[in-house]
Order: structure tokens, then sequence, then C-alpha cells
């Protein structure tokens, strides 16, 4: 089992996809074990991604992700990581495969809606800027008859 952070972006909790995207998720099989809704503070935003400073689109990055509220979450399931960042797509929208989450809602690669970690080292290091210990809640789904 392996746990994944993503987060929906500023510009699809406003156009309403939240539960469009996590349906995605959710009818995969992954658990949602943690997840919620916040205004990112902007040291919390440097933390996520401190990998891009930098570069010329971080100034811009930053801004965007600081634009309105996001959703947080943890998801959980067998090669999490690779499953989402499938379900997500490409970067870069326009190149996203037209079934995933980018490829259906996103136009633009600054606003392409959802981020997910690369890694468990990174995955880890990112729910932590937002979660709790506590807040990581385990229990048992319909999951564990698929496998
Ligand atoms: P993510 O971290 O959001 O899942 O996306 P990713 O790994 O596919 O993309 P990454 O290269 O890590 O970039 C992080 C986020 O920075 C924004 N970005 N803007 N040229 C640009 O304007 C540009 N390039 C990247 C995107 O929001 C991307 O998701
Ligand atoms: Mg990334």
């Amino acid at each position: 089992m392996e746990r994944e952070f993503v987060m929906i972006k500023p510009n699809a909790v406003k156009r309403g996809l939240t539960s469009e995207i996590i349906k995605n998720y959710e009818q995969k099989g992954l658990k949602i074990v943690a997840m919620k809704m916040i205004k990112m503070k902007k040291s919390q935003a440097e933390r996520l991604y401190t990998q891009h400073k930098g570069k010329d689109f971080y100034e811009p990055l930053l801004e965007f992700i600081l634009s309105g509220p996001v959703i947080v979450m943890i998801l959980e399931g067998p090669r999490a990581i690779e499953t989402v960042r499938n379900i997500n797509g490409e970067t870069d929208p326009l190149k996203a495969s037209p079934g995933s989450i980018r490829g259906k809602y996103g136009l633009s690669v600054r606003k392409n809606i959802v981020h997910a970690s690369d890694s468990n080292k990174n995955a880890e290091e990112e729910w932590k800027i937002f979660f709790k210990e506590e807040e990581i809640i385990e229990y048992r789904n319909g999951l564990e008859n698929e496998l």
C-alpha cells in the first residue's frame, strides 16, 4: 500500500469541479484517508513548491496557488502515486490524454487543475505541510475486497 498527496487547485475549486475530480480517485478504488479545504498560507506554498524556486514560473505559480481555496487530501492504494498521476494526466493539459483529469478540464500548464506528488519521499514531505498525523484516518473500505 502506498499513500499519495493530492491537491485540487483554486481554479478547479472555483469552477465547481471538486466532486467531479474526487470521483475519479474514489471510483478507481483509492481510499481517502485525509481531506480538507484550506486557504493556503504563503509559507506553505513556498514549502510545497520549493523545488521550483528560481524558475521563471515560480512567482506566478505561488500567486495562482494563493488565489483561492484548495482541497488537500491523502489517498491510499496499491501504487497510489503512479495511479493518481495517470488519472491526472501530463502536466500540460493540452498533451494530457483526453480521459485524464487535466485532459478533460485543463487548458493552461500553470492552472492545470490538480497537483500530485511525484515520489514517496515528496508525498510525505508535502502532506506534512498540511496535515497532522492524527488527521490521517485508518479504516477499511470496499477496496480490500478487490485486491
Ligand atoms: P504537479 O507537481 O502539479 O503534479 O505537476 P507536475 O509534477 O506534472 O509538474 P511540475 O513540473 O512539478 O510543475 C509543478 C507545477 O508548476 C506549474 N508549472 N507552470 N511553464 C509553466 O508555466 C509551468 N510549468 C509548471 C504547474 O502548475 C505544475 O503543475
Ligand atoms: Mg511536480
